[in-house]
């Protein structure tokens, strides 16, 4: 037993938070989660299909621990509680078969492989658009906004900033071809369909980030490795660990936005 959480804890320790399959992890919560539930069912003499509902319950709170024992995120632990009870849920409605299928395809054509980069879908605000536009230089420059979603944020800038011009790189289907479609009417906006790793950046005078806490420690080495001073990079919300902005801008906003600004960033050794 002794032996069993040593090596429990080892592999928890190295794999857990930090490890870059997140949904391989989900997937061990939600199956312990059953065969736990399904245990303590078969304990108390209690019939599964009988019972859906008491599984479906049980099972969510036996994930979440499971989840909690591999210390996921917190966000996942409210997935986990109600994954299997919104299955049970969903499957009592009795829907045809293709609503569910269209319904994932939907989802993954918008938010593509966020198990994997771990950065979902969320737009940057008004307020933040407007400091954003503050911050760009006075003379004509090159942005890029590295993961530009539905592309909302382009437009905003390239209208008000005609001499400008803008590039944004997404790599969810539905969500690049969104922002293609509605920068069709600029002439410095463009859009790409890609992985934005893949892309260099040295060619930017401003990058412009709002992506996730995870990926931000490789973010800060691809900028020492490819921008060149004077060039800035722009983080909404996340800093980059280990590398002190030179500035940090307060928006205004009800979400109270932060942009953490890096200037002349360090050439990596
Ligand atoms: C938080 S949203 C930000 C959207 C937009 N930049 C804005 O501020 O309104 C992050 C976007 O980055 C995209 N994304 C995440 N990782 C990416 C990658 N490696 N390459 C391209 N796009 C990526 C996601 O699909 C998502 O649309």
């Amino acid at each position: 037993m002794i032996r069993f959480f040593d090596y429990w804890s080892d592999f928890v320790r190295r794999h857990s938070r930090s490890n870059s399959h997140p949904l391989f992890f989900a997937l061990l919560a939600q199956l312990v989660g059953t065969l736990l539930a399904i245990g303590l069912m078969s304990a108390f003499s209690l019939v599964l299909f009988d019972h859906l509902v008491l599984f479906a319950l049980l099972q969510g709170v036996c994930a979440v621990l499971t989840a909690m024992l591999l210390r996921a995120p917190i966000w996942w632990l409210f997935i986990h509680l109600v994954f299997i009870p919104c299955a049970v849920l969903a499957s009592s409605m009795a829907l045809p078969a293709w609503i569910w299928l269209s319904a994932f395809f939907l989802l993954l054509l918008v938010f593509w492989r966020t198990d994997i980069n771990q950065v979902p879908l969320y737009l940057t605000n008004r307020k933040s658009r407007d400091a954003l536009l503050s911050l760009l230089p006075e003379t004509p420059c090159r942005m890029v906004d590295i993961g530009c979603g539905d592309g909302g944020l382009l437009r905003h800038l390239a209208r008000a900033r005609p001499d400008c011009v803008f590039v944004g790189i997404e790599h969810a289907p539905l969500t690049w071809a969104w922002a293609w479609l509605l920068a069709r009417g600029f002439s410095n906006v463009s859009t790409r369909r890609g992985n934005f790793w893949n892309h260099s950046l040295a060619a930017y005078d401003v990058v412009y980030a709002f992506l996730s806490p995870a990926p931000m420690a490789k973010l800060g080495a691809k900028a020492q490795a490819e921008m060149m001073p004077p060039a800035c990079l722009v983080s909404n919300s996340f800093a980059i660990p280990e590398m002190t902005a030179q500035t940090v801008i307060d928006v205004a906003d009800q979400r109270q936005t932060r942009l953490y600004i890096y200037l002349n960033i360090p050439q990596a050794m």
